[in-house]
């Protein structure tokens, strides 16, 4: 491969990959090297510009992106101590995601693995939320149980090895974290809602028994129908708690998280469970998926709360798995909003 290498004459050679992520309302840039650990990591959030719409608005976030994109990598390599000529290759979220936030990663990947002579290859954000793992612990055992709980994705797949997965089951519907933005946005609460709503049900109860939708539906999961349960419920009684509608709320979306996980280590056994995407910053989640882990004897897989939503170190865990797997892409690779896993059999 071209380009140099990280370390002075006489020391360990090593190889460091350059990590872009600019598929939403994030702008990350971060230095993996070659046995995976992170030498930077740099997360520029949108959240403040987005907030006041209750929501990510496509325009702003690619122009945002454009302005932010330079300093995070040129932070990313300080921080890392290496200069860019002296990098092994460069990763990019490729999609899903929005187009021209999307572009602006890309663009800018392939100007700088021109520049420097080094190889890039494009990587699915999901399949750098499911290398997120690897941010926690480097001894990753298979087959795994992950489940993928994101702002755009619920998915439920049985997975055999990095960028090997079967699909168990997905939502039909609103995704989780959609679910948990949209009751914020409903209760006036901004945007993203998942740290908001896990704030004000701390220690709470669920007093209100929402329904937990598509429980006996294998690994299907639907929360349309909760959502509009909590609007219900706000609408027939104006003077309703915030606290006692999230806490309810939460509770039944853990619920059905739980169960389906329960339902997958019942027919699978097997020696993992992995929990990644933005709402596996869940503190709840994160304490029941370990109970429900302990239980089963089963190893729990998840990012440190930090890494569990968007940032690029996943996409470099990801960038080296899928380099070593199939190389580096030819430099005509374009955004792709619509990108998904690629199932194969477990
Ligand atoms: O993975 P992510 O950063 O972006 C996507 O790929 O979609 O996930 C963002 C989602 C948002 O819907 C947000 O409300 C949710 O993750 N989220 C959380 C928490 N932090 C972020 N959900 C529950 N608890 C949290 N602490
Ligand atoms: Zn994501």
């Amino acid at each position: 491969m071209p380009g140099h290498h990280g370390r002075p004459a006489g020391g360990p050679v090593s190889r460091n990959l350059l990590a872009i992520e600019t598929s939403c309302d994030e702008t990350a840039a971060a230095v993996v090297d070659d046995d995976l650990s992170v030498r930077s990591s740099v997360v520029a959030s949108q959240i403040d510009l987005h907030a006041e719409f209750g929501g990510v608005v496509p325009e702003l976030a690619s122009r945002a992106h454009l302005e932010t994109v330079t300093p995070v990598i040129e932070r990313a390599l300080r921080e890392a101590g290496i200069a860019g000529g002296d990098l092994t290759a460069i990763a990019v979220t490729a999609g899903p995601g929005l187009v021209g936030a999307l572009l602006v990663g890309i663009a800018t990947a392939k100007a700088l693995a021109l520049g420097w002579g080094l190889p890039v290859v494009g990587v699915n954000h999901l399949e750098g939320h499911l290398a997120s793992v690897y941010l926690a612990d480097r001894e990753v055992p298979f087959p795994q149980i992950a489940l993928l709980v994101s702002g755009g994705h619920c998915m439920l797949t049985r997975c055999s090895g990095p960028g090997r997965y079967e699909l168990l089951g997905e939502t039909v519907d609103d995704s989780i974290g959609e679910a948990y933005d949209k009751v914020a946005r409903y209760l006036g609460l901004g945007y993203p809602g998942g740290p908001v709503l896990d704030r004000l049900s701390a220690g709470a109860e669920d007093l209100l028994a929402f329904p937990r939708p598509m429980l006996a539906d294998g690994y299907t999961f639907s929360f349309s129908g909760l959502k509009t349960a909590v609007v219900n419920h706000v609408r027939a009684d104006p003077g309703f708690s915030e606290t006692e509608v999230a806490a309810s709320f939460v509770a039944a979306c853990m619920d059905v998280l739980i169960a389906k996980l329960r339902r997958a280590l019942e027919e699978f056994g097997d020696p993992a469970l992995a929990i990644v995407g933005g709402v596996a910053a869940s503190p709840v989640l994160r304490a029941r998926a370990q109970v429900l882990a302990d239980e089963f004897g089963t190893r729990l897989l998840i990012p440190p709360q930090a890494m569990a939503t968007d940032n690029a170190a996943m996409i470099g865990v990801a960038g080296w798995h899928k380099l070593r797997r199939e190389g580096a892409d030819a430099a005509t690779f374009g955004p792709e909003p619509d990108l998904r896993l690629r199932f194969a059999p477990a």
